[in-house]
């Protein structure tokens, strides 16, 4: 039964006629829910938690465990599916399509295994001033899951896989674009899960905002703009009482100080600003390069993106591919004039010569204030240099800066490159040394300060933001420690 309407589901690879004109390709049909349908899943939800006495909640750690590893099963059998899907919706590379559905897999995996670590810790008493406590991990209650359209699924089952193997019921809101690679995996959802406990809702606004009102959300799990999370979590009755465990905005330096090894500084920021065409929140957004170095970094990267292969996502080695965002390269390029018109040299541009919705690599050299993409975040594939002399150039951005995810620093000088961590170290949560800002391996702690993160998302830490510990305790006496 679907409630709602069907809604058309376009690809960014389309065609291009004599005139110019471009047809984006139908791939399918989704249906998009209404309110009344949005929160029914939200009745499932509550059924299923029962103010915390449903069978899911009390269910034991082992059996729940079953449940997810019967749909990992499930999940691995349609991987074909999902990556063709992923290639088509988002323009995912096949390489990168494939390495986002093993990476999920694998976190399933690792989430199983850190979960088993927990429980044995909880199972443990502890005794203290007399007193016998068991502390235990308790879940939460329904929580709205909501990934990013540049890794619609990884970035949703980092959330949705500890959120519900502590034993709470979700709901699913999918990505816009990457909903459709959804489809192939929902007879394993219904198979593997009691009813109620996973809830997978292909919508807009229009239901979210419903959803979060309706007050029954006990934790929001975000990934996206963090104007967007803003308004989730105040669409809440009482926000106060509201768990969020957000990944948010965030516009990550480079750093090439003048002790810098050329080779591997190009290879990195070649990967770290145009990999899946910068739309990736650790992208690096903005490059500082040592004056003394300059020259030698522009040209190197001149020759490195010549080098990048532009084309379709099926292509072998691919690195750049059409953009899934509507509008775009229209937005990319205005950035671009903007930077063009406040002195700023352009390199590569090409924004929409090759088709609609593919855009060249461009770099922007020398960035200033003025212009726009110093400020705005640009996911996509422009990277903005700026020549330093003095390192509290880019230090005063690091500090200056709304957000506070991760920066690199490039150098071979142990003692230039500790210089700087220090001052540093304390406005973001990974400094990369010699490498690209990443999230990975998910095992590492992934979050952010200022307005780019709350909570913290990887394996272990994910338990741990979806449960609360709870004390089950007794006073000292050998009949209460049986
Ligand atoms: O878009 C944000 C992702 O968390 C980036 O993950 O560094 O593994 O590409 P990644």
């Amino acid at each position: 039964e679907w409630p709602g309407e069907m809604q058309q589901v376009f690809s960014p690879i389309g065609e291009i006629d004599a005139a110019g004109g471009f047809t984006p390709r139908l791939l399918g049909r989704c249906p998009i829910l209404d309110e009344a349908a949005a929160l029914r899943a939200v009745d499932a939800a509550d059924r299923a938690w029962a103010d915390g006495m449903g069978a899911w909640p009390t269910m034991g750690v082992a059996e729940r465990i079953r449940h997810v590893e019967d749909f990992a099963r499930r999940m691995a059998a349609r991987r074909t599916e999902v990556v063709r899907i992923m290639m088509w919706e988002i323009c995912k590379s096949w390489q990168d399509a494939s390495g986002e559905f093993d990476r999920t897999m694998e976190y399933l995996r690792d989430t199983i295994d850190a979960l088993k670590d927990l429980d044995r810790a909880s199972s443990r008493f502890v005794i203290e001033k007399g007193i016998y406590a068991q502390i235990r991990r308790a879940p939460l209650g329904p929580v709205l899951c909501m990934g990013p359209y540049n890794y619609p699924l990884n970035e949703t089952f980092c959330t949705l896989m500890p959120a519900l193997i502590m034993g709470n019921p979700v709901i699913v809101k999918t990505p816009r674009l990457g909903r459709l690679l959804y489809s192939p995996l929902m007879e394993a959802f219904r198979d593997a899960f009691p009813a109620g406990v996973v809830n997978i809702l292909h919508g807009d606004r229009r239901i979210v905002k419903p959803i979060m009102a309706s007050g029954r959300i006990n934790v929001l799990a975000f990934i996206g703009s963090s104007t967007a999370a803003d308004a989730l979590r105040l669409a809440h009755p009482h926000p106060h009482r509201l768990r969020c465990v957000l990944g948010l905005d965030a516009k990550n330096a480079g750093i090439v100080l003048d002790c810098a090894d050329m080779d591997l500084t190009v290879a990195e920021a070649l990967q770290g600003s145009f990999s899946f065409n910068g739309q990736r929140c650790t992208a690096l957004k903005m490059l500082f390069v040592h004056q003394k170095r300059l020259d030698e970094f522009l040209a190197r990267m001149d020759e490195g993106i010549r080098k990048l292969r532009i084309g379709m996502p099926w292509d072998e080695g691919v690195r750049i591919t059409p953009l899934p965002v509507p509008g775009k390269s229209a937005y990319l390029d205005d950035l671009v004039q903007d930077a063009a018109a406040h002195g700023g040299k352009v390199a590569n541009s090409g924004g929409g010569t090759h088709a609609e919705t593919l855009y060249h690599p461009t770099v922007v050299c020398p960035a200033t204030t003025q212009m726009r993409v110093y400020h705005e975040e640009q996911f996509g594939p422009v990277i903005p240099v700026i020549p330093f002399t003095d390192i509290e150039t880019p230090v005063r951005y690091v500090v200056g800066s709304q957000y506070g995810q991760q920066l690199s620093i490039f150098g071979n000088d142990p003692d230039d490159v500790a210089r700087l961590i220090d001052p540093m170290v304390n406005q973001v949560c990974r400094v990369n040394i010699n490498s690209q800002c990443q999230r990975g391996p998910d095992t590492f702690p992934f979050t952010g300060r200022k307005d780019s993160a709350e909570g913290t998302l990887s394996v272990s830490d994910a338990l741990r933001c979806f449960s609360i510990r709870t004390l089950v305790a007794a006073k000292g006496s050998d009949a209460n420690k049986e």
